[in-house]
């Protein structure tokens, strides 16, 4: 009798935790910039992350998950900072995701670290993020990783005579990344590098740096601007004339977006970048993804900024399958660390090590399609390729 009075108490308060458990969703705090100068990168992101959300359920493991999307506004990291303090002490986060931009993500790591969650870097770019907190891991890419494939490919393609360049690169992390790396590569390859310029992080005018550009008259311009500055740099290397002086653009890919290269004009035609990332990636999955991304967008094409928050909800969405419902930040980190999966933007892995993304990068071509659609076409690949570093 007694043997069950106790069996039954057990059961019950094993009742009572489930209940208690089930009711405590799995919170993943999501902050990124959706007013200011970076909008468009809050827009791709949430719409990635809502995605994955739409496909695959809001319950994991037994365990409901709430995406708590927060606007930091872009440009203050002492404001991003705040925010990831919040969610993880009044909102109880169990993982904080997103970092439109470098500064942001370096300013949160500390809360990463102190909380002991894990924080999805699904946006910013600059190769020492991930050194900043042992609980960072990254969806994204880093620059230096996108940068020295198309150094490469200046001096080794057959097609277009590249001996010199002049760099232009957003004055801040992930340009000086860029800038680093570019001349590195290709001063190695033999290249010779004119000038290395800088232009402001925030709000830029690039018509007198273009206008230098013009004077110098390298073989090509190398520009790495973050996402949503590409249509200004496209429009001013138009309107000063510059591919008419024989100067070739090529880039990262963030400067031809997919999402604004419906509205960027003709210009764009023949731009040679790398990325990780094309809505043209010839692959049943992207196909489908693209085909879904614009079904629940009203028509927008998914960019890298989309993926890279897809992907990093699906970082989450596979820790907490793998890791259980009771997992502790260690515990899903744990878990991230050596995870692969086919992306959209093909097969990727996250380094067990470094805890930083491995993937492809494909060389492409901004072209028009049959259909009168202009897409960065990809010709070329470096496979699985690790962050060089600067
Ligand atoms: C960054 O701030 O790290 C960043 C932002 C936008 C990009 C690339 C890098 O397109």
């Amino acid at each position: 009798m007694r043997k069950f009075a106790k069996i039954a108490l057990a059961a019950a308060c094993f009742a009572t935790a489930a209940v208690a458990h089930a009711a405590e969703p799995f919170k993943i705090g999501f902050i990124i910039p959706m007013t200011g100068p970076f909008a468009s990168t809050g827009k791709q992101a949430v719409a990635g992350a809502k995605l994955y959300m739409q496909q695959h359920g809001d319950e994991v493991a037994g365990r409901k998950v709430e995406l708590i999307i927060k606007d930091d506004g872009g440009v203050q990291p002492e404001t991003t900072k705040r925010i990831a303090q919040e969610l993880v002490v009044q909102d109880k986060v169990n993982v904080l995701a997103g970092f439109g931009l470098t500064p942001l993500a370096f300013a949160a790591a500390p809360i990463a670290t102190q909380a002991k969650v894990p924080m999805v870097v699904t946006a910013a770019g600059t190769s020492s993020i991930v050194q900043k907190s042992p609980y960072i891991v990254r969806t994204s890419m880093t620059l230096p990783q996108t940068t020295a494939p198309i150094a490469a490919w200046a001096r080794d393609n057959k097609d277009v005579k590249i001996d010199t360049a002049v760099t232009l690169v957003a004055d801040y992390g992930p340009g000086h990344d860029a800038e680093k790396v570019f001349v590195k590569t290709f001063t190695e390859k033999g290249g010779k590098v004119l000038e290395s310029i800088r232009s402001p992080m925030a709000n830029p005018d690039f018509s007198a740096f273009l206008q230098r550009v013009r004077d110098l008259k390298p073989d090509a311009l190398f520009v790495f601007v973050p996402s949503g500055q590409g249509t200004a740099v496209l429009k001013q290397f138009k309107e000063r004339n510059l591919a008419a002086e024989g100067i070739n653009l090529i880039g990262t890919g963030d400067m031809v977006e997919d999402d604004l290269m419906p509205s960027m004009g003709d210009e764009v035609l023949g731009i040679i970048t790398s990325h990780h990332y094309s809505a043209a990636h010839d692959s049943e999955t992207n196909k489908e993804f693209v085909k879904a991304f614009a079904e629940a967008n009203d028509g927008m094409r998914a960019s890298f900024m989309g993926v890279g928050a897809y992907d990093g909800m699906h970082l989450i969405y596979e820790a907490l399958k793998k890791a259980g419902p009771d997992a502790t930040g260690d515990e899903l980190l744990a878990a991230m660390k050596g995870m692969e999966w086919e992306s959209p933007r093909g097969p990727i892995r996250i380094d067990p090590e470094t805890r930083d993304i491995v993937q492809n990068i494909y060389i492409r071509e901004a072209k028009k399609l049959d259909n009168g659609e202009r897409y960065n076409v990809e010709f070329d690949v470096v496979e699985m390729f690790k962050d060089p570093g600067v």
